[in-house]
C-alpha cells in the first residue's frame, strides 16, 4: 500500500458510521465490500474541506447547520449515470401501447422518479409532445438537488445526445452558440411543460397526485429488500388502476406487490386494488 492510499483508507469502525448514516439518509445498504469505494469517494471532499480524518468529517456533516455539506457527501455516494432514451424498449412501449390506450380528453400524468440530470425526463417529454395532442403533465424528481438544477438548465454536451432521434433533435432541441457551442439545450416550450422537485423515495411521498405511468429506473439497486418493497408499494398507491410502472432492466419486482402484473421484463401494470 502506498502512503497516499494508506492515508485515505477508511477503517472498519469509520465505515460502520457511514453505513448507518447512508442507510438512514438514502435508504441504501452499503455492503462491507464497498469500504474502499466509500473511502475513495469521500477522500477528495475531506481534502477540499481541509479535514484529515473520516471521523472528523462524519462529525461535521452531522451538525444541523451543515445540511449542505451532508448533501454533498450523500451525492458522492449515489450514482447519477443516465442518458437519453436509455433502455429504448420502454419508450417504444410508451409510444405504441401506453399512450394510444389513454383517452384523448384526459390529462396524461407521468412521473420520472429519480430522474438524475433530466435525460430520462426529456426523453419522455419528447415522446409526449410528439404523440399527445391532448393535455399532459410530467414530473421529474431526484434526491440530489444539484442533479435537479442540471435538469432544470437542460443543457447537454453533444457527445451525450446521440440517442435522441434526429427528428426529435430537430423539433425539440436548440443548438448552443457562443460559450454553449458543442452542446444543445432542450427547447424552452418543452422545458416549461415539465415540473421538477426534490423527492426522497425512501420516505413518505409528498402530495403529488395520481399518475398513469411512473419511471422508477436504476435507483432500486441502492435499496435493501425492505426499503425496495416500501418504495414500490408507496409508488403503486400513486398509480391509477391500469397504470404502468417501468423499472431498470436489472431490477425485479417479483413478490413485491400483488397489484403489479408483469407485462414484459421491467414493465408492470397496476391492477385495481
Ligand atoms: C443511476 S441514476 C438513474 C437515472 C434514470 N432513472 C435512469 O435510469 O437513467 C439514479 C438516481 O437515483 C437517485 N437516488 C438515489 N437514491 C435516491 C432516493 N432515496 N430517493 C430519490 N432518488 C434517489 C440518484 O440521485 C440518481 O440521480
Amino acid at each position: 500500500m502506498t502512503a497516499a492510499t494508506s492515508e485515505m483508507a477508511l477503517s472498519e469502525q469509520e465505515f460502520k458510521l457511514y453505513q448507518a448514516l447512508f442507510a438512514q439518509k438514502l435508504g441504501i445498504h452499503l455492503p462491507d465490500q464497498k469500504i474502499t469505494l466509500v473511502g475513495t469517494r469521500l477522500w477528495k471532499r475531506l481534502r477540499a474541506c481541509g479535514i484529515s480524518s473520516y471521523t472528523s468529517y462524519f462529525q461535521l456533516i452531522n451538525q444541523p447547520e451543515q445540511e449542505a455539506e451532508l448533501c454533498r457527501a450523500l451525492e458522492l455516494i449515489t450514482t447519477n449515470e443516465t442518458y437519453f432514451f436509455r433502455e429504448p424498449r420502454h419508450f417504444d412501449y410508451l409510444r405504441e401501447h401506453v399512450l394510444p390506450a389513454l383517452k384523448l380528453q384526459d390529462c396524461v400524468r407521468i412521473w420520472s422518479a429519480a430522474c438524475s440530470s433530466g435525460e430520462e425526463l426529456y426523453s419522455i417529454a419528447m415522446v409526449l409532445a410528439d404523440l399527445r395532442s391532448g393535455r399532459w403533465e410530467l414530473l421529474g424528481s431526484d434526491i440530489n438537488q444539484s442533479m435537479i438544477e442540471k435538469a432544470r438548465r437542460a443543457i447537454y454536451v453533444d457527445q451525450r445526445t446521440d440517442q435522441i432521434p434526429a427528428d426529435y433533435r430537430r423539433r425539440f432541441c436548440r443548438r448552443g452558440i457562443g460559450p454553449h457551442e458543442g452542446s444543445l439545450r432542450i427547447d424552452s416550450d418543452l422545458r416549461s411543460r415539465v415540473r421538477l422537485r426534490r423527492i426522497e423515495l425512501h420516505y413518505t411521498l409528498p402530495d403529488i397526485g395520481m399518475f398513469d405511468v411512473v419511471f422508477l429506473r436504476n435507483v432500486m439497486i441502492y435499496f435493501d429488500n425492505e426499503t425496495r418493497k416500501q418504495v414500490v408499494q408507496r409508488i403503486v398507491e400513486h398509480l391509477n388502476p391500469g397504470g404502468h410502472l417501468f423499472v431498470g432492466h436489472s431490477e425485479s419486482l417479483r413478490g413485491i406487490s400483488p397489484r403489479l402484473k408483469q407485462l414484459l421484463p421491467a414493465i408492470y401494470r397496476v391492477e385495481a386494488g
